[in-house]
């Protein structure tokens, strides 16, 4: 079986990739992935010489680049991770946001129509539901919550859905959907709380918590994810959403001091910033579709998840550091200078 892993050098493409030449050694992978700001080769390193690996770097918009791909692969399953995904960006400039996550998707989906596949695997967001009031904790994102969009981000990511939605029904393309909520774990850019937070920790410098932090996230562990999209394109029904996350509610603020204790670190560092605009204030998430079509839960309970990303961004440095110390700069100064 041949599978292409769209964005596959991000964090949760990268980890997925190994999750499947792990557990399907008879599963050839495909990455293509353009190597933006947030994809990175040293990230793939440890597969590269891998026999039932492949990498090429192009954009998914770019047709010829996608449809010479798929002549040449004739892939069985295709995986789209590859996506703009950071809400902050997306408010400061939508434009490649509208373009990667929607026309992209578009592309490889044209591509799936024209070669066959027999799965196209889109992998969604559960901020295309919009949030939840911090009032209402017996409220949760279910598969048929309306999509109600908030940040250029999630309404990019909503697009991206419909389409796949309609070119099923259309042309019967073999599309599943997976919604998660936020993930954590190795290889995450240091945009994205926790590994800004403890990266910024590491570096003694002070943690940006936007507003009074009272934000709440339902956090899961990047390799859980990883098995529900291999649960999903093996035994998923076609034209199906799936939901994935659940039970692992935190409000930033409390990870953000859980960060400090673990690493020894002042919570003086934590400073309190201006308020991202439109900030979602909770997402949650009921997992019974997946748990029970499926059989999956989540394993990892985040305190143990916590500490294992922690200790993966103390041992790796090098990984991070190398990030930080270049165009990353100028994008810091930029979010967080004036804040
Ligand atoms: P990431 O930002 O870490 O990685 C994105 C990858 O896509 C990078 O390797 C980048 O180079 C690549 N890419 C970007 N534009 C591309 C293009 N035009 N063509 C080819 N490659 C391109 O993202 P992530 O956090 O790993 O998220 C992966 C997917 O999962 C996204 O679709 C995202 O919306 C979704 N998702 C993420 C989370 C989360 O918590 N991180 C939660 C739910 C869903
Ligand atoms: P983020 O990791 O950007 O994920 P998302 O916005 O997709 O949920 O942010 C998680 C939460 O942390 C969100 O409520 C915004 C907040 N946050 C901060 O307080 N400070 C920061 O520096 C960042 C990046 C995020």
């Amino acid at each position: 079986m041949t599978m292409i892993v769209t964005g596959g050098a991000g964090f949760i493409g990268s980890n997925f990739i190994f999750h499947m030449l792990d557990k399907h050694p008879d599963c050839r992978v495909v990455c293509l992935d353009k190597l933006t700001y947030a994809g990175s080769l040293s990230t793939l390193r440890s597969v590269m010489d891998n026999p039932n690996f492949r990498f090429v770097r192009a954009d998914i918009c770019d047709r010829e680049a996608v449809f010479g791909l798929f002549e040449e692969e004739h892939p069985d399953i295709v995986v789209n991770f590859a996506a703009e995904t950071h809400v902050d960006r997306s408010i400061d400039d939508p434009a490649i946001f509208l373009k990667t996550n929607i026309l992209g998707t578009q592309t490889l989906m044209d591509a799936c129509r024209k070669y066959g596949i027999a799965r196209f695997h889109q992998v969604g967001t559960d901020e295309v539901y919009g949030d939840l009031p911090l009032d209402r904790p017996d409220l949760f994102f279910t598969e048929s919550t309306p999509i109600r969009a908030s940040s250029p981000y999630s309404a990019s990511k909503a697009s991206a859905d419909l389409l796949a939605m309609a070119y099923h029904r259309t042309f019967g393309l073999p599309v599943t959907i997976s919604r998660c909520s936020n993930n954590y774990g190795p290889y995450q850019f240091p945009e994205k709380l926790i590994p800004l937070m403890i990266a910024n920790c590491l570096n003694d410098k002070p943690l940006p918590v936007y507003g009074e932090g009272i934000n709440v996230r339902d956090w899961l562990y990047v390799e859980d994810h990883c098995r529900a999209i291999d649960l999903i394109i093996h035994n998923g029904r076609v034209g199906e959403v799936y939901n994935v996350g659940g039970h692992n509610e935190m409000r930033n603020i409390d990870i953000v001091k859980l960060i400090c204790k673990e690493l020894g670190k002042p919570e003086s560092l934590i400073t309190h910033v201006g308020d991202r605009k439109g900030h979602d204030m909770r997402y949650a998430i009921d997992p019974a579709k997946i748990h029970g079509e499926l059989g999956w839960l989540p394993e990892t309970k985040f305190a143990d998840g916590i500490k294992k990303t922690i200790q993966w961004y103390v041992n790796n440095r090098g990984w991070w550091q190398e990030i930080i110390s270049g165009e990353y700069q100028n994008y810091y100064e930029k979010m967080y200078g004036n804040r």
